[in-house]
C-alpha cells in the first residue's frame, strides 16, 4: 500500500478539451470495413450493408470524427474508384496489405456511416502514388457545391450536398520505406506545402495536417518535423505523431509508464514546432494531430503475402486488462496535453487493432479498450486542469522512475472528473484528491482484474466491464480513493453524463 495526492485548482488550465480528441480510424484494412462495420445478410445489417450493432457500439464508444481511409491503403489509393455506380467500380490490388479492394463502400458510402455514428469527417489524401493535382479533385469532388464537373458528377452519384470535409491529412507516414511513395522530408515538405496553398485556393479554411514522424523510434525523427515544418509552417494546421505501445517479455512495469513515453514525444514535437516558429519569427500557431495512437502486438494476423484476398483477418489483437488500463494511461497523457493536442484518433476502430470485435454472421463485442476510451470520451469535458502530483516513483526497465499513479482533471461548470493510473503491479494506492470543492455525488468506476490477463472474447464476451469503485471516502473538499494495482479508474463530481 503506498499514498499518493493530486492537488487541484480551477485555475490550473491547461487548455479547452476537444471533442477531436475523441476520433477514430476506419482503414480499407482486413475485416474493417468488410465484414466489419459493412456486412451485407448479417442479421443486424440494414439494406446499406452497415451493421447496426456495429453501429450501436461506435456511438457508444464516443467517437467524435474519423480518418478515412488510411493508414497505409491511402498511398496506394485512387479515390475515383470509390464512386459511382457500385456495379461499375473495380476491383483493385492493395499494394499495403496485400489485399483485393473490391471498393464496394467508398466515400458516399462511408459518409452515410458516419451519419449513422455521429461522428464527422477527416479524410486523408493520397501523397504517396499521387499528388497535388489528385488532391485537388477529391476536395473540389467534396467540397464544391455544384457548376463544376467533379462537383456535378458528386450530385449526380446521389449527393447533392457538399461533403464539407473540414480536416484533412495530407498523405500517411510518408517518411517510412513501407510506405509507398515514401519521400525524404525535403521532397515531402515541398509537396505538403504547394498542395496546402492550392487546397486553400479552393477553400481557405480548410484545417490541414502534415504528415510528422511515423513513430518516434524513427532515425529521422526530430528533423523530418523540423524540415516538413520550415516548408509548410505557413501552410499547415497540425503535424501529426503516431504511437503504438505493446507490453513486450512480460514487462508489465515498462508497459504502463508508455504515458511517459507519449508525454515526452508530444512535448519534443512541441518543442521542434516553436523551434521552427522562433526562426521563422511567426505569430501562427501549428498544433499536434495525434492522428494513429493504440496498443499493437505486431505479431497478430501479419500480411500472408502468398495470395490476394479480400478482407482476410489482419492485425485482430485480442486485449487484456492491462492493455485497457495502459491505454488509460495513455488517454491521460492525451488530456494532459490538451493545449497543443487538438485531435487525436484511436487506431483503430473495428476489429483491426479495435476495441470493438465483429464475427461474421454472428455478435460484435466490446473489447477491455473500448471501457477506458468510451468514459473519457464520455466525461472528459470543459477544460483540462493539471494537477500538482505527489506520488512515489516506480522503477521501469525502460523509461527509468517513473510516477507510480499518473492523473488529469476536466472542469466542466460543476461538474469535474478525474482520471487516474495506478502503475504498481502489486501495490494498492490510496490516492487523495484536494482542491475540487465537490458539490453532489462523487462516484468511481474502472478497470482493473485479478487477472491482469483476462479478455473479451467471442466465447466470453462480457468477461471484462467497468466495474465501480466503492472504496471512496470524501472530508471537507478532500475525496480518498483507494486504487487497485494495474488499474485506471474515473471518479466524477457532481454527476455524470
Ligand atoms: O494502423 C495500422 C497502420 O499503422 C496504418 O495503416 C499506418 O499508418 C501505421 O503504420
Amino acid at each position: 500500500m503506498f499514498s499518493a495526492t493530486l492537488q487541484l485548482h480551477p485555475a490550473f488550465t491547461v487548455g479547452t478539451v476537444e471533442r477531436r480528441l475523441f476520433g477514430g480510424f476506419v482503414e480499407h484494412l482486413g475485416r474493417h470495413i468488410y465484414g466489419g462495420i459493412y456486412e451485407p445478410g448479417h442479421p443486424t445489417a440494414g439494406p446499406d450493408g452497415f451493421r447496426r450493432d456495429v453501429v450501436g457500439l461506435v456511438r457508444e464508444l464516443g467517437i467524435a470524427h474519423v480518418r478515412y481511409p488510411g493508414g497505409n491503403f491511402v498511398s496506394g489509393h485512387d479515390w475515383e474508384d470509390g464512386v459511382g455506380p457500385v456495379d461499375d467500380r473495380p476491383r483493385r490490388l492493395d499494394l499495403a496489405w496485400h489485399s483485393i479492394e473490391p471498393n464496394e463502400v467508398g466515400l458516399h458510402e462511408f459518409s452515410d456511416w458516419l451519419d449513422l455514428v455521429g461522428a464527422d469527417l477527416m479524410l486523408g489524401t493520397n501523397l504517396g502514388t499521387r499528388g497535388t493535382r489528385e488532391a485537388l479533385h477529391l476536395l473540389e469532388y467534396a467540397n464544391v457545391p455544384d457548376g463544376t464537373a467533379r462537383a456535378d458528377a458528386r450530385r449526380k452519384n446521389g449527393r447533392e450536398e457538399p461533403f464539407d470535409v473540414r480536416m484533412w491529412c495530407l498523405g500517411n507516414e510518408l517518411d517510412g520505406d513501407w510506405q509507398i511513395g515514401a519521400k525524404t522530408a525535403e521532397e515531402y515538405g515541398r509537396l505538403a506545402t504547394v498542395t496546402a496553398r492550392a487546397m486553400r485556393a479552393i477553400d481557405a479554411d480548410l484545417e490541414l495536417a502534415a504528415c510528422g514522424s511515423s513513430w518516434r523510434g524513427m532515425p529521422t525523427f526530430g528533423v523530418w518535423e523540423r524540415t516538413v515544418l520550415e516548408h509548410a509552417y505557413d501552410q499547415v494546421d497540425y503535424i501529426s505523431c503516431h504511437a503504438y505501445y505493446h507490453e513486450e517479455d512480460g514487462d508489465a512495469a515498462s508497459f504502463l509508464a508508455s504515458g511517459v513515453d507519449m508525454d515526452d514525444f508530444i512535448e519534443s514535437v512541441v518543442h521542434t514546432i516553436e523551434h521552427v516558429r522562433a526562426v521563422k519569427n511567426s505569430k501562427r500557431r501549428i498544433d499536434l494531430s495525434f492522428d494513429e495512437w493504440n496498443i499493437w502486438y505486431q505479431d497478430a494476423n501479419e500480411i500472408d503475402t502468398t495470395s490476394w484476398p479480400v478482407a482476410p483477418r489482419l492485425l485482430e489483437n485480442q486485449y487484456s486488462v492491462t492493455d485497457a488500463v495502459a491505454l488509460g494511461g495513455l488517454l491521460i497523457s492525451l488530456l494532459k496535453h490538451a493545449d497543443r493536442v487538438k485531435a487525436a484518433n484511436l487506431a483503430q476502430l473495428v476489429n483491426v487493432i479495435a476495441p470493438i470485435m465483429t464475427e461474421p454472421g454472428g455478435p460484435a463485442w466490446r473489447q477491455t479498450t473500448f471501457f477506458p476510451f468510451a468514459a473519457t470520451s464520455r466525461l472528459a469535458r470543459g477544460t483540462a486542469l493539471r494537477g500538482v502530483l505527489d506520488a512515489p516513483a516506480l522503477g521501469t526497465a525502460k523509461f527509468g522512475d517513473v510516477p507510480a499513479v499518473d492523473a488529469v482533471a476536466t472542469l466542466d461548470g460543476d461538474r469535474a472528473a478525474v482520471f487516474v493510473l495506478n502503475r504498481s503491479l502489486a501495490e494498492t494506492a490510496t490516492f487523495a484528491i484536494e482542491g475540487l470543492d465537490p458539490t453532489g455525488p462523487v462516484r468511481a468506476h474502472g478497470i482493473w482484474d485479478e487477472d491482469r490477463h483476462a479478455k473479451n472474447t467471442l466465447a466470453e464476451p462480457e468477461r471484462v466491464r467497468l466495474r465501480e469503485n466503492t472504496a471512496i471516502t470524501r472530508a471537507g473538499s478532500a475525496v480518498t480513493i483507494e486504487l487497485p494495482p494495474i488499474s485506471w479508474t474515473c471518479i466524477t463530481f457532481g454527476g455524470e453524463r
